[in-house]
C-alpha cells in the first residue's frame, strides 16, 4: 500500500468519526458544536477523498446518507424471517378475547407479562447489520420478499450505520417503522401547496413516497425518522424477552420509542391503551393504536402464528379520525405572506373526540382538482397536529344545488388587488400594509418555533393592533407594564410573565430572528443556513441574489425572495428597529456546558435512573466524549450494575471508576 493511500485511509476514518459525532450532536442531541459551514467542509473533504480513492468508500460512510447515485429500480430481497402482519382488536372485549385465546393455548400459565408499544403509523422496514455494519434495508413487500431501499434508509440521520457495541452479533435483522414527524409533514405540504403541487394526504403516505424515491437525494430532503421495535433474526446472541430486545436495540444506538411499558397483567395493558387513546394527539408523530406483545420469547414461540398473524401479538386500533359532514361555505384567510388561503366552514362534527368546525382546503387548484363545492357533503380527516383537511366530496350525495367556488380577485380584508403569478398555486394580497398580513406576521413572530414569546395569544395581538399600540414586531418590545396590565385578562402575574417572556426572547439566536421575520420560503432550516453562512444581517441584506443562491441547500427561488425582502426600505427599517430593541441580528458562539471538556468516558452496566443513551447525552452535552471500549486514554469508566469485563479492564489499566451519581456531581 502506498504512503498516500495509507494517509488517505487514516484521514477518511478520522473524518467519518468526526462527521458521525457531529451528526449525533445535530440530529439526536439538537445541540451542534460546529457551524454548518464547518460541517460542510469536513463533509466535502471526505467526499473528495472517497472520490480520489474509491476503495475507501465504505458502505456505512456518512457521505452515503445524502447523495448516492439514483437507482434504476429497486432490487428484490428476501427477508431472513417473514415480516408478519397483526390481527386487530377494536375494543376492550377484543383485548380480553386475545388473552383468553392465549390462555387456552398455553393451558397452565397463571400470569402473562406483556409489553405494550405505541403503534407508529409509518412504513415497516427491515435492516440487516453484518458484524454491526448496516448492509441492507428493505421494505416489507409481501412479507417474504421486499424491496432493497438501503441507500434511501441511509439518509435517515438517527439510523446508525454501525451498531454502537464492541461485540455486535454476526448478523441481525432489525425491524422498525420509518415515519415523517408531523411538523415536517405540515411544512412539506405547505411548500408543496405553494409550489402548486398537490399535498400528501397524511404523513404515512409522504414517508412511503419518500422511501420509494429512486434518487436518494430526494429522500434526503424529507426529514424522515425511525423507531426500532423488534428483531426478525439474530445470530450469536440469545434473547429472552421483548423487553430485553427493546433494551438491547437502545444500547446499540438505535432510536427506540421510550413510551413502551412492561405490564404484568392485561389490566395494565387496557389502562395503557385507554391512556394513549386520549393522549394520541400530544405526540409529534402519528400513532394509530397500540401493539401488545407477549413478553416472553419462549411463550411467543409456543404460540406461533396463524397464516400471517402471530398469536402472541395484537394491534389495538384507535377509532378512526375521519367523519362526514356538510361543507357550508368556503372562506378565505390571509396569511402573513399575503397568501389567500381557502378553508372550509363545516357543519360542526366530532372526529376522534374533538369537534371540528373548519378544515383547510390548501389552494385554488386543489379545490378544482377535487371538485369541492359549497354545500357538498365531504369527508374530513384529522390526525395528530395535522390541520383538519377536507379529503374530498361525496359525489353520490350531490343534489345539484351545490355551488362552485369562485376564488376572490381582491383581498377580503383590505380589498387590494390579489395577484396570482404564473407558477404560484394561489393568489397573494398585493398590499404590504394589509392589516390581516400584519396580524399574521405578528402571530408568526411570537410563535414557539420563532421568538417563542409566551402569553401573547392571537386575540391580544389583534387588540394591540386595533388599538394602534403595535404596528410591527419591534413595537412589542416597547410595551410597558402599565400598558400590558390594562389589557383584558392581564393581571399582575400574567403581566409579569409576558414581560419576562419578551426579555427572554432577546436571547434567541440570529437564525430564530431571521425565521421570525416571516420572509416567504424562509422556514427554520433555511433560516439556519442563512444565519450560519452570512452570520450578520448587514452582510445578508447586502448580499446579491447569486451569493444567496450559492449557499448549499438554497435554491434560486428562495434566493430571489430573500434578496427581494432586503430590497424594500420598510423591511430594512424593521430590521433596524429590531436591532435597537436588542434582538440578536448576528450569529453568536454556540453555547454548551464544558465541565467535562476534554474527558473521555466509557459506560458499562445498568445505571440507576438513567439509560445509557441518557448518560451519553449528559456527558456529551457537557463537553465530554464517550467511546465504546476502555483503553489507556479513557479518563473515567461509569459503571452501573452488572458491569462486565470493562470494569476489570479499567481496573487493570488504572482508569478511574465512578458511579452514575458521581458523574452527575462532576457537572
Ligand atoms: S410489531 C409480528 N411493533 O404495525 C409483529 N409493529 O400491522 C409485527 N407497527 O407492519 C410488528 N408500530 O408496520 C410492531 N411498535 C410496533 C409497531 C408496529 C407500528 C406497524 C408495523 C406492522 C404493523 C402491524
Amino acid at each position: 500500500m502506498s504512503q498516500d493511500h495509507q494517509q488517505a485511509e487514516a484521514r477518511a476514518a478520522k473524518l467519518r468519526e468526526r462527521i458521525e459525532y457531529h451528526n449525533y450532536r445535530y440530529y439526536v442531541l439538537d445541540d451542534p458544536l460546529i457551524s454548518d459551514a464547518e460541517y460542510d467542509r469536513l463533509f466535502r473533504e471526505l467526499q473528495e477523498l472517497e472520490k480520489a480513492f474509491p476503495e475507501l468508500a465504505s458502505p456505512d460512510s456518512p457521505t452515503r446518507r445524502v447523495g448516492a447515485e439514483p437507482q434504476e429500480k429497486f432490487s428484490k430481497v428476501r427477508h431472513h424471517a417473514p415480516m408478519l402482519s397483526l390481527a386487530n382488536a377494536f375494543d376492550e372485549a377484543e383485548l380480553r378475547a386475545f388473552e383468553k385465546r392465549i390462555r387456552n393455548l398455553l393451558g397452565t400459565v397463571d400470569s402473562i407479562d406483556y409489553v405494550s408499544e405505541l403503534k407508529i403509523d409509518g412504513v415497516a422496514v427491515a435492516l440487516t447489520y453484518h458484524g454491526g455494519v448496516l448492509r441492507r434495508g428493505a421494505t416489507r413487500g409481501n412479507g417474504l420478499v421486499g424491496e432493497d431501499i438501503t441507500e434511501n434508509l441511509r439518509t435517515i440521520h438517527r439510523l446508525p450505520g454501525r451498531l454502537e457495541t464492541p461485540s455486535p452479533p454476526a448478523l441481525v435483522e432489525i425491524r422498525g417503522e420509518v415515519f415523517l414527524p408531523i411538523p415536517a409533514f405540515n411544512r412539506m405540504n405547505e411548500e408543496r401547496s405553494a409550489a402548486g403541487e398537490s399535498p400528501f394526504a397524511n404523513p404515512r403516505n409522504a414517508a412511503a413516497g419518500a422511501l420509494r424515491q429512486l434518487d436518494p437525494a430526494v429522500t434526503a430532503s424529507r426529514p424522515l425518522d425511525f423507531f426500532a421495535y423488534s428483531i426478525g433474526h439474530i445470530e450469536g446472541l440469545p434473547l429472552q424477552s421483548q423487553h430485553q430486545i427493546l433494551k438491547v436495540l437502545g444500547d446499540w444506538g438505535l432510536p427506540v420509542n421510550s413510551d413502551y411499558r412492561h405490564q404484568h397483567s392485561l389490566e395494565g395493558v387496557i389502562e395503557y391503551c385507554r391512556q394513549w387513546e386520549a393522549k394520541r394527539n400530544s405526540l409529534d408523530y402519528e400513532i394509530d393504536g397500540v401493539v401488545v406483545k407477549v413478553n416472553d420469547l419462549e411463550l411467543q414461540q409456543a404460540l406461533g402464528s396463524v397464516s400471517r398473524d402471530p398469536r402472541w401479538a395484537i394491534a389495538y386500533k384507535f377509532p378512526g379520525q375521519t367523519a362526514t359532514t356538510r361543507l357550508l361555505k368556503i372562506g378565505i384567510n390571509v396569511g402573513r405572506t399575503g397568501s389567500l388561503n381557502p378553508y372550509a366552514i363545516l357543519e360542526p362534527v366530532r372526529v376522534g373526540g374533538v369537534t371540528i368546525r373548519n378544515a383547510t382546503l390548501h389552494n385554488e387548484d386543489d379545490i378544482r382538482r377535487k371538485d369541492i363545492r359549497e354545500g357538498d357533503w365531504v369527508i374530513v380527516k384529522r390526525a395528530g397536529d395535522v390541520i383538519p383537511q377536507v379529503v374530498g366530496p361525496i359525489m353520490e350525495k350531490r343534489s345539484g344545488k351545490e355551488v362552485e367556488f369562485s376564488y376572490p380577485r381582491n383581498c377580503p380584508v383590505c380589498r387590494s388587488e390579489a395577484v396570482r403569478e404564473p407558477g404560484d398555486a394561489m393568489a397573494y394580497c398585493s398590499n404590504n400594509a394589509c392589516p390581516a398580513r400584519r396580524l399574521e406576521s405578528l402571530n408568526h413572530f411570537v410563535s414557539r418555533g420563532a421568538m417563542d414569546i409566551r402569553g401573547l395569544g392571537p386575540q391580544t395581538l389583534q387588540k394591540l393592533v386595533e388599538e394602534g399600540l403595535v404596528r410591527d414586531p419591534s413595537d412589542l418590545y416597547r410595551l410597558d407594564r402599565e400598558t400590558i396590565s390594562q389589557l383584558e385578562g392581564y393581571k399582575e402575574k400574567s403581566t409579569q410573565n409576558l414581560l419576562a417572556s419578551l426579555e427572554n426572547s432577546l436571547q434567541q439566536p440570529f437564525s430564530r430572528v431571521l425565521f421570525a421575520l416571516g420572509i416567504r420560503h424562509v422556514g427554520d432550516t433555511v433560516a439556519e443556513l442563512l444565519a450560519s453562512e452570512f452570520r450578520d444581517v448587514e452582510r445578508l441584506s447586502r448580499a446579491s441574489q447569486e451569493e444567496i443562491a450559492s449557499v448549499k441547500g438554497i435554491g434560486p427561488e428562495i434566493a430571489a425572495t430573500v434578496h427581494g425582502y432586503f430590497q424594500r426600505p420598510e423591511n430594512l427599517e424593521l430590521v433596524n428597529r429590531l436591532k435597537e430593541a436588542g434582538l440578536n441580528l448576528q450569529q453568536g458562539p454556540s453555547q454548551r456546558g464544558s465541565a467535562l471538556e476534554g474527558k473521555t468516558f466509557v459506560i458499562t452496566g445498568t445505571l440507576p435512573g438513567m439509560s445509557r443513551q441518557q448518560a451519553r447525552q449528559f456527558i456529551e452535552s457537557n463537553g465530554g466524549k464517550v467511546t465504546s471500549s476502555v483503553s489507556s486514554r479513557t479518563d473515567y469508566l461509569v459503571a452501573g450494575e452488572s458491569p462486565g469485563s470493562k470494569l476489570q479492564k479499567a481496573e487493570s489499566l488504572g482508569v478511574r471508576v465512578i458511579t452514575g451519581e458521581e458523574l452527575q456531581t462532576m457537572v
